[in-house]
């Protein structure tokens, strides 16, 4: 099948590597109109270039960007039906180590930012009256404790149910706007490739861990990236305030700590 979202307009933040990237290519692919938002600008602008998409740059963590952003978005293509609150950080620490300024770096890129996002989108989309989708990119640790990545679990936790939140909302409005949550884990990623080896390190060094922490083979960015393409796809028109978990295994294993 090609062209599942022809005609849609797809914002992608974090879309310059990674998941996001791969959200981009696929959606581009697909035949939607795609928005690369980042603030790695170099490697944004050439992919946007690579797949014909836009870049624009787009610190994900302030309203009053968010603000001028979806503003561009109604200037230049007149509406919004998909937005991919995909841009996180994550900063190994537990509960005793995390630092005050971690804490609000980490909040501010998925839970601050993804709260932003969904706040300015909504009116937008609401304005075109057509099927429009808010996939917000939460995590395993949104699902389970994961005590090496403190901040990034409180972070993921509030982006699950802000999404939840925000589907009955617009349902309740009559809006043809659905909002649902991705959990993805071990998935290699700039990301995971830069913190892989400090949470290996501290999962090893806990004594609770006697399993293998990852008992299923590394996934790849489409993995997730299909996932993005059926919920911003009119295919998912019934699938609304849900969590998708997508970590082969992982989080449904029996004793083991992520
Ligand atoms: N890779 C995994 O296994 C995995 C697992 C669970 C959840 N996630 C989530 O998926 C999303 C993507 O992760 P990834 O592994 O691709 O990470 P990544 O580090 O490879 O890519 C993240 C992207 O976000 C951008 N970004 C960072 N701060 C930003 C800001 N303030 N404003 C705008 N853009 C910003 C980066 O420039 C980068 O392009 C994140 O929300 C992450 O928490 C990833």
């Amino acid at each position: 099948m090609s062209g599942r979202v022809a005609g849609k307009v797809c914002v992608v933040t974090g879309g310059a590597m990674g998941l996001g990237e791969a959200d981009a290519r696929l959606l581009a692919r697909e035949g939607g109109t795609v928005i690369i938002a980042d603030i790695a600008d170099d490697k944004g602008k050439a992919l946007a270039q690579e797949i014909g998409a836009d870049y624009v740059h787009l610190d994900v963590t302030t309203e009053a960007a968010w603000i001028d952003f979806i503003a561009h978005v109604k200037e230049t293509y007149g509406k919004l039906n998909v937005l991919v609150n995909n841009a996180g950080i994550v900063i190994p620490a537990n509960v005793e180590t995390c630092t005050e300024e971690q804490w609000r770096k980490v909040n501010a890129v998925s839970s601050d930012a993804t709260f932003f996002g969904m706040k300015h989108a909504i009116p937008l989309m609401r304005e075109s009256g057509e099927p429009c989708s808010i996939i917000n990119m939460s995590s395993i640790a949104g699902i389970v404790g994961v005590p090496y990545v403190f901040a990034y679990a409180a972070a993921k936790g509030a982006v699950r149910l802000m999404s939840k939140a925000a589907a009955v909302h617009c349902a309740k409005k009559g809006d043809k706007i659905r909002v649902n949550s991705i959990h993805p884990g071990g998935i290699v990623t700039p990301m995971t490739q830069a913190v892989g080896q400090q949470v290996a390190d501290a999962v090893a060094q806990d004594p609770r861990n006697t399993a293998p922490v990852r008992g299923t083979r590394p996934g790849e960015p489409d993995d997730i990236a299909w996932m993005v393409v059926y919920l911003a796809s009119d295919e998912s028109k019934y699938t609304n305030g849900a969590e998708m978990i997508i970590d082969n295994t992982v989080t449904a294993m029996e004793g083991i700590v992520p």
